[in-house]
């Protein structure tokens, strides 16, 4: 036991899913992993349960969780009224990395949705995720960091984050895809985008014909998520909109006396010579998949950590969604 709790453990699916069935049915938490970041998972159903991972997190109570499933035939047992626009994303989309907010069954408690009576559904694209949902209940989870730490996006940054906070974390290795799910409201007039991420505006445009964007959030914040800062790392972060404005801020900060680094793709090597370098990939995809385990890795070695800027539609936008919170904005 620590001072904080628990002996927290890290352990493979293989032999820990027996122990983490166990603990989700004693109302206890388990940490999981996704497709897109780790899920620190309680019995959706149990109000005791969800309550423990707003105090594990030290998460403000009026932001709702989301409930993750195992198939599409579950999502009656946590919303209601579903619409048809549901089905005919979740035929294309689920499993996958796509939140869908509907109206809340009444199983749910208000401490899920956060006094609200919507609920947000995803079906995790990972069999340890659904094998351990399919074994015991609909799981209430947001990711697992401490509330305003970056998302997890391996089972070393969650034991960084909530070492003595929870007794389980599973191990499913890195996170394909690396930033959250895209949050999608169904229950406005037009379906709207409250969180961007891998499935795109364009992608659901595809389906439904009409989506609202909204990549700002202009007076009262509906993903009251969106209203907190995220993803902030601890140390001074700033925007580069070119490699050229990326080295000159880096040896100003050098000769300022202070430890800086590029957290940049791979391609522009040569310009960067024998600069302190943290890869992101090479394509976009990398990008997003790299993004958090490098400001991860950022903020443990330097205090002043200049991230590359990409410009595109789609997941390059959802990419720099979480980039322009963890950098507050700004830019050299
Ligand atoms: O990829 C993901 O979505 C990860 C993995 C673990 O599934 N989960 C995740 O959860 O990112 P969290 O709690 O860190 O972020 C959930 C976001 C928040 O911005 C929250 O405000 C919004 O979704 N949200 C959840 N339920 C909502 C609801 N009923 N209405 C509006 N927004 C909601
Ligand atoms: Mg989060």
């Amino acid at each position: 036991m620590t001072h904080e709790g628990y002996d927290t453990q890290i352990l493979s699916a293989q032999s820990a899913m027996d122990k983490a069935v166990e603990l989700i049915g004693n109302g206890e938490l388990v940490v999981f992993p996704t497709e897109t970041v780790y899920g620190l998972g309680a019995n959706a159903f149990d109000e005791e349960a969800v309550k423990r991972i707003f105090v594990a997190k030290g998460r403000p109570q009026d932001n709702p969780l989301i409930v993750h499933i195992a198939n599409i035939a579950q999502a009656e047992d946590v919303a209601e009224d579903i619409p048809d626009a549901f089905y005919a994303l979740a035929d294309k989309f689920m499993p996958g990395p796509l939140t869908i907010i509907l109206k809340k069954g009444k199983n749910i408690p208000y401490v899920v949705t956060a006094g609200g009576e919507t609920v947000g559904v995803r079906m995790p694209d990972n069999d340890i995720a659904r094998t351990l949902i399919a074994r015991s209940y609909p799981l209430a989870a947001p990711s697992a960091n401490r509330s305003k730490h970056i998302s997890p996006t391996t089972a070393q940054h969650v034991y960084e984050d909530l070492r003595g906070r929870v007794p389980l974390i599973l191990d499913g290795g890195q996170c394909r895809v690396g930033i959250e799910s895209t949050v999608l409201d169904l229950t406005s007039a037009i379906p709207t985008i409250l969180r961007p991420g891998a499935v795109t505006a364009e992608m659901l445009a595809d389906v439904l014909g009409e989506v609202s964007s909204c990549g700002k959030v202009i007076g009262v914040a509906k993903a009251p998520g969106m209203k907190y800062t995220h993803y902030a790392p601890d140390a001074y972060t700033v925007e580069a909109n070119s490699i050229e404005s990326a080295v000159a801020e880096y040896d100003r900060a050098l000769g300022e006396g202070k430890r800086p680094v590029l957290v940049y793709r791979d391609i522009y090597r040569d310009v960067m010579g024998d600069r302190q370098l943290i890869s992101l990939g090479v394509t976009a995809e990398d990008f997003a998949r790299n993004i958090y385990a490098a400001l991860h890795t950022a903020e443990r070695g330097y205090d002043h950590i200049i991230v590359e800027r990409l410009d595109g539609e789609g997941l390059e936008a959802s990419v720099m969604n979480r980039v322009d919170k963890a950098a507050g904005g700004k830019r050299v």
